[in-house]
């Protein structure tokens, strides 16, 4: 009954390497401990990043970054975050818990990050509170090669060269914290501040337009309508949350939070084909990438912590989702040209938590770093028949999965088995190419709230997998209880 063909020598489209992007808002300890510690720190850093969280992120070749926010981003102000650190101005974090922003990581701080990091930078710009000339200023000072003024300071303040930036917000989540705007004000808002958001060396400007959350298919369709031919992107954001009112912990839940926040996650689905769907209507070429620039597991904060702060713990269970969504990304990879998971470091669905000088990787980092194989490769086409993993009277299919080639003609095959009680027999069927050899690794634990903590660093880690065999093109994989395995054929 568990059966599936993948078509070896198929294509169905790229698997754009951004749709593997991250988000680091200064929001708790994100940005500061989680990535700033300042060049005195005894935790060992180049130019004040931590050295281990760059090396983690490097690991997963991460694609993009995204910064400085989020709610953040509408209440930032660039020209405090740059010249000499000890005079750059105190400013009050209002989203976040009215804590004191010293804005020593400011531009040149997130360029170098993404320097070390060898990722592109997505900078959000400022609608809710900027003005057009802030952000048509930062442009220039960032990316301007001539003699103009700004430029000019940017030397001044130790970059000669400019940076070469292609992905651009033009603000965030402007139907709320952006600026609580209707559509139809905030499109007119955008049109303005794109036009003025220039290549000024810049090759190619992607221009992002604040887009929806979840169910919103009104604010897409008046963005498409009115300001389509001025945009690159458009974002949305969904979360997968139990319910916003009482999201529940991390680590403390049972099945039947297991399979509702599960059944949260793979409702991006239908999201991604409705406003895909309104897309097609004004941009049948699928010009305009659809921007999944927030997602992932929404839980409460862990006790004691500040509950501004967005500190959640990540468990077996964010690791299955997060491998579920990634396949659902790929399966839309027409439209989503770009996602990024929220967010980086110490805030809701994290890939690495620090404490100090400690840091840890979590389950869902597993999975980013399992999956990276899939970052620009071809999506082959896969037809797959699964069981249903139900709990009372409702059900999901148990298996998730993707499989794609490389330019070097290896197959990546990544599936996900979301009944956290049984596991799953699956045949599969290799039409095209021949495949002489198979590695495979799984990321699995025994219960369902399995995680790393600093006690117990490697609680969950990627196992080799013996669970599937291969002889000529029929494949046969027992697919562990509530698991992420990654099978790369040659
Ligand atoms: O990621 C946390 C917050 O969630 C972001 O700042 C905001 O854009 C969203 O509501």
């Amino acid at each position: 009954m568990n059966c599936f063909t993948i078509h070896t020598e198929g294509d169905a489209g790229t698997i754009n390497r951004h749709i593997y992007g991250h988000f680091a808002e200064h929001l708790g300890h994100c940005i500061y401990e989680g990535i700033w510690v300042g060049e005195d720190s005894s935790i060992p850093n180049t130019r004040g990043i931590r050295n281990d969280v760059v090396a983690a992120l490097r690991n997963l070749n991460i694609p993009n970054l995204r910064w400085p926010g989020g709610c953040f981003a509408d209440d930032y102000h660039w020209r405090d975050g740059i010249g000499p650190r000890d005079e750059r101005p105190r400013r009050v974090n209002t989203h976040w818990g009215n804590v004191i922003e010293n804005n020593h990581f400011g531009t040149h701080e997130f360029m170098d990050l993404c320097e070390q990091l060898d990722c592109e930078p997505y900078i959000c710009g400022n609608v809710g509170s900027g003005t057009v000339q802030e952000i048509r200023d930062w442009l220039e000072y960032m990316t301007f090669a001539g003699d103009s003024t700004l430029a000019n300071e940017r030397r001044k303040n130790g970059r000669e060269e400019p940076w070469n930036i292609t992905y651009w917000g033009i603000g965030n989540e402007n139907w709320g914290c952006g600026g609580n705007m209707r559509a139809e004000y905030y499109a007119d808002e955008y049109r303005q501040y794109a036009t003025y958001c220039r290549n000024f060396d810049n090759p190619n400007l992607y221009r992002i337009a604040g887009g929806p959350h979840d169910t919103d298919y009104h604010w897409t369709d008046v963005l498409m309508r009115e300001a389509a031919a001025r945009m690159q992107g458009l974002s949305l954001h969904y979360y997968s949350i139990l319910k916003w009112e009482n999201k529940g912990s991390a680590t403390q839940f049972d099945e039947s939070k297991w399979f509702t926040l599960l059944q949260r996650a793979l409702v991006m689905d239908p999201i991604l084909k409705q406003h895909s769907a309104i897309m097609d209507r004004y941009d049948p070429d699928k010009r305009v990438g659809l921007i999944v620039d927030e997602w992932g597991t929404w839980h409460d904060v862990e006790p004691g912590t500040n509950p501004a702060f967005l500190y959640q713990q990540n468990t077996l269970r964010d690791a299955v989702l997060a491998g579920a969504t990634l396949h659902i990304f790929h399966n839309h990879n027409d439209r989503v040209h770009m996602a990024n998971i929220a967010q980086t470091i110490n805030v809701l669905q994290a890939m690495i938590l620090t404490e100090g000088e400690k840091m840890i990787l979590t389950p869902t980092y597993h999975v980013f770093e399992m999956f990276k194989g899939h970052q620009n490769a071809t999506r082959l086409p896969l037809v797959l028949q699964s069981e249903d993993y139900t709990f009372g009277d409702e059900a999901m299919p148990a298996i998730s999965a993707s499989a794609s080639r490389n330019d070097q003609g290896e197959i990546l095959i990544t599936l996900c088995n979301l009944n956290p009680n049984h596991a799953v027999e699956l045949s599969g069927n290799l039409q095209g190419g021949e495949f002489t050899s198979m590695t495979g690794r799984i990321l699995t634990g025994d219960a369902m709230n399995a995680r790393n903590t600093f006690d117990a660093p490697e609680t969950v880690k990627p196992a080799s997998f013996d669970g599937a065999t291969l002889a000529g093109s029929d494949l046969k994989i027992v697919l562990p209880a509530k698991s992420v395995v990654a099978l790369t054929l040659s």
